[in-house]
């Protein structure tokens, strides 16, 4: 599929909720899976990733309804029935299938966990390790890929892991093994990644005996959770309203944990005018309406290596808007880039580079220079948020910018060129040209 931006002749302008924050999505689909009881879920994202968590856990034993916008699951109370055939597809989803990992090391069957070619290309040894020194019998293939196959538990033991990348997913992985073994399970990580895990947990009825750490045994409890919007999700219009003159767009009740909004803060340090207003908490987590008017005053910035981790999923997005401000842009310290859902640096170097942008690639970053962006077709790679900030960096680019492999926009924010063509944007999808 082939999305065509247009250069955008007017700023964008109205108000859009984005959908549903992806990370918590899944969670909330594995903690209410494992619970008793039946839990109650709104605002769940409903995109290829989560779809594909969602499918997992009906496999897995959970019953799944969907009445209006709520999704019910009646849980498994632990009892995960194992999946016809022993295969669960995870599609293009590194979180369903890391976390999904560390729960069923700790099952009484055997599983495999399989994935698209992308997913089957990422690294899993960062969860096999842990796992392994839990007593999970869990196999990757040779150079450390999955499928992962995972063999009937004969009883986990608790670990304290230090976790050699800030990684929520590792952490996940582990606290969830946790869950399944005998003592307390404890992850140190080297910078605070994503906490929804352990804001959630307690929500489920697992409290947590100090932070980053489970009780083995511990049983999970149904319960009713609220998923804020997803602020990976609502930066694409963020940035496209930094970019474009005469926008003035705002985003409502969008999640606003300190270990995602990176981005804003940086939006923030170029010298965007950002306002967040109507703070409030929902289920778990903090959120807010964040209103962006276009002010003609991007400036480069070094991008803190300190912030990465707090914005790993809007650095392709960054790099997109660092194109239109003034002066040079650097990120370093991001190597993690290199093993998303593709290798995130590569191919925005590449598509930056046809659009006549300036750049220098490294191996854990880049530096962009501001410049004209030019029309031209791009390659996303079947990378959701590349295709994304491409599309994005069309409304500013001289003549229309093509992007190919559209549809893994699905991965995470089917609704995208809708809620852009609702601000103003001109974007036509089509399946060739
Ligand atoms: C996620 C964690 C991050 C992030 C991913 C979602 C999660 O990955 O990039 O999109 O939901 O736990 P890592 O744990 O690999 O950093």
């Amino acid at each position: 599929m082939i999305l065509t931006v247009e250069p955008a002749e007017t700023g964008l302008r109205g108000e859009i909720t984005p959908p549903g924050d992806k990370s918590i999505s899944h969670r909330a689909l594995i903690f209410s899976s494992l619970a008793e009881g039946r839990s109650e879920l709104s605002g769940l994202l409903e995109s290829e990733d989560t779809l594909a968590t969602m499918r997992a856990c009906e496999q897995l034993g959970a019953v799944v309804e969907r009445r209006d916008d709520r999704i019910f699951v009646t849980g498994t109370a632990g009892a995960l029935k194992p999946p016809a055939n022993g295969l669960l597809q995870m599609g293009n989803s590194g979180t369903a299938m890391r976390l999904l990992a560390g729960v069923l090391s700790g099952q009484g069957f055997d599983s495999t966990l399989s994935g698209d070619e992308s997913l089957n290309s990422r690294p899993m040894r960062r969860i096999v390790a842990p796992l392994t020194l839990m007593g999970a019998d869990i196999t990757a293939s040779e150079d450390g890929t999955a499928p992962l196959h995972i063999r009937a538990s004969r009883g986990l033991r608790a670990i304290e892991y230090e976790s050699p990348v800030a990684s929520a997913q590792i952490k996940s992985c582990v606290l969830l093994a946790g869950l399944f073994a005998s003592g307390t399970t404890r992850v140190q990580e080297p910078h605070l990644s994503r906490d929804h895990t352990e804001r959630m947990l307690p929500i489920f009825g697992v409290d947590l005996p100090s932070a980053c750490s489970v009780e083995g045994g511990s049983k999970l409890k149904a319960s009713r959770f609220s998923v804020p919007a997803d602020i990976s999700s609502a930066v694409f219009a963020l940035a496209a309203a930094a970019l474009t003159p005469g926008s003035d767009v705002t985003l409502r009740q969008v999640g606003m944990n300190p270990t995602r909004t990176g981005f804003l803060r940086c939006l923030e340090a170029m010298g965007a005018d950002v306002r967040i207003t109507n703070l409030s908490a929902q289920s778990t987590e903090p959120v807010g309406d964040i209103r962006l008017v276009f002010n003609d005053n991007l400036k480069a910035i070094d991008v803190p290596e300190s912030l990465v981790p707090d914005m790993i999923d809007e650095l392709p997005l960054l790099m997109a808007l660092a194109v239109s401000a003034t002066g040079t842009t650097r990120i370093r310290g991001a190597a993690e880039l290199r093993v998303k859902e593709s290798d995130r640096i590569a191919v925005m170097a590449a598509g930056l580079k046809k659009l006549g942008v300036e750049l220098q690639e490294y191996p854990d970053g880049i530096d962009i220079s501001g410049g004209k962006v030019s029309g031209a077709r791009v390659q996303s790679h079947c990378d959701h948020r590349c295709a994304m900030s491409f599309a994005v960096l069309g409304l500013v680019a001289s003549d229309p910018v093509l992007v190919d492999e559209a549809e893994y926009i699905a991965t995470s924010y089917p609704g995208f060129t809708d809620d852009m063509r609702r601000l103003g944007a001109v974007m036509r999808v089509a399946e060739s040209l």
